[in-house]
């Protein structure tokens, strides 16, 4: 009997069961009135009367042992039980965290909607560019000294390919693609060999403006700066122009606004001057007219361009440029943007 006891020890002991139907039937074979172990306790009273105390003893182990692996089995079943009748399919999901939008993002928009107010549409280039467009067609004779002004990453082998260091490559392109009116705002990123700091970076962005048409002066370009400046900065910005060069625009300028941390009073931002620069422009030289099939006796137009990264340190005060690359979602959480 007491081999019968352990086999039957073994057997409640792996006992499993899919569903409640199968605990049940496990539960009426063993537990029930009719069920093995029952019929042992009947079989109880057979035993000799010096092996009643040792059998007896391993007999309620069983039972014992039976009655609380078939609780368990239930215990399983009522919890799936509850969590089933606890899913509610009318909730709302967990919340998703939704990113943010870049602050050069958020301000490139911005720069591109303020230009296409005043009617410039967005135009766009390759990052992997040849010389002419970066810089002979843009009128850099091939020594000019004007080349050094950019520290070029060239493709190995290959001179002629460089990876762009200005967006001011995209006029070229366009130009010689269409005939004006051109009114168009190219964004994108630029490339210059530079030692990575806080201040510059190998890699970061411009916006190039250019407007072509016939009868176009000076005077456009410095309303189309002045709106720029207050749509950017605010009503109160105001803008001041120096003599600059380049050489794909003649007369060329470097275009300043009031320190907008200060207003023009003076600050450490602004070094005390009252003035920021934030970016290059001027008329285009009839030669980059030429260069790109433009007939410049017909034709004049205005060009600028900027930098992203200065424009959005100008807005947000970001101190260190490396943190626009670095992908630091403590530092991107803080831009939200409705747009
Ligand atoms: N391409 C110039 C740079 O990268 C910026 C610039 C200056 C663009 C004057 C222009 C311009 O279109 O007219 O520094």
């Amino acid at each position: 009997m007491i081999n019968r006891i352990q086999d039957l020890l073994q057997e409640v002991q792996e006992m499993k069961a899919a569903n409640a139907e199968e605990l049940e039937a496990l539960r009426i074979k063993y537990l029930s009135k009719k069920g093995e172990i029952s019929s042992l306790m009947n079989d109880f009273r057979n035993v000799a009367a010096d092996q009643k105390r040792e059998v007896g003893k391993f007999l309620n182990e069983l039972k014992e042992t039976a009655q609380n692996r078939i609780n368990e089995l239930k215990d399983g079943f009522v919890n799936e039980q509850v969590s089933n009748d606890d899913m509610d399919l009318t909730r709302t999901a967990y919340p998703v965290e939704l990113g943010t939008r870049h602050p050069l993002s958020i301000v490139r928009k911005e720069i591109c909607d303020i230009f296409g107010r005043l009617g410039f549409s967005i135009a766009e280039g390759p990052e992997i560019e040849d010389d002419w467009h970066v810089f002979s067609a843009l009128n850099f004779a091939e020594d000019h000294p004007a080349r050094d002004m950019q520290d070029t990453f060239f493709i190995q082998h290959n001179p002629d390919i460089v990876l762009r260091t200005h967006t001011s490559s995209v006029q070229v392109r366009v130009m010689e693609k269409q005939q004006p009116p051109i009114r168009i705002i190219c964004p994108g990123r630029v490339y210059r060999n530079e030692a990575i700091s806080y201040r510059a970076h190998c890699f970061f962005h411009q916006v190039e403006a250019l407007y072509i048409d016939k009868d176009v002066s000076f005077a456009d370009l410095k309303q189309a700066l002045l709106f720029f400046a207050k749509e950017m900065f605010g009503a109160d910005t105001k803008i001041r122009l120096r003599p600059s060069y380049f050489p794909f625009t003649e007369p060329s300028a470097e275009m300043d606004i009031s320190c907008n941390l200060c207003g023009g009073k003076g600050c450490p931002f602004c070094k005390y001057t009252g003035w920021v620069e934030i970016l290059g422009c001027g008329m285009v030289h009839p030669n980059v007219l030429d260069n790109c099939g433009i007939d410049s006796k017909v034709y004049s137009g205005y060009a600028l361009g900027m930098g992203i990264e200065r424009i959005t340190n100008l807005k947000y005060q970001v101190k260190d440029l490396r943190l626009f690359s670095e992908n630091d979602i403590r530092f991107l959480k803080q831009f939200e943007s409705a747009n």
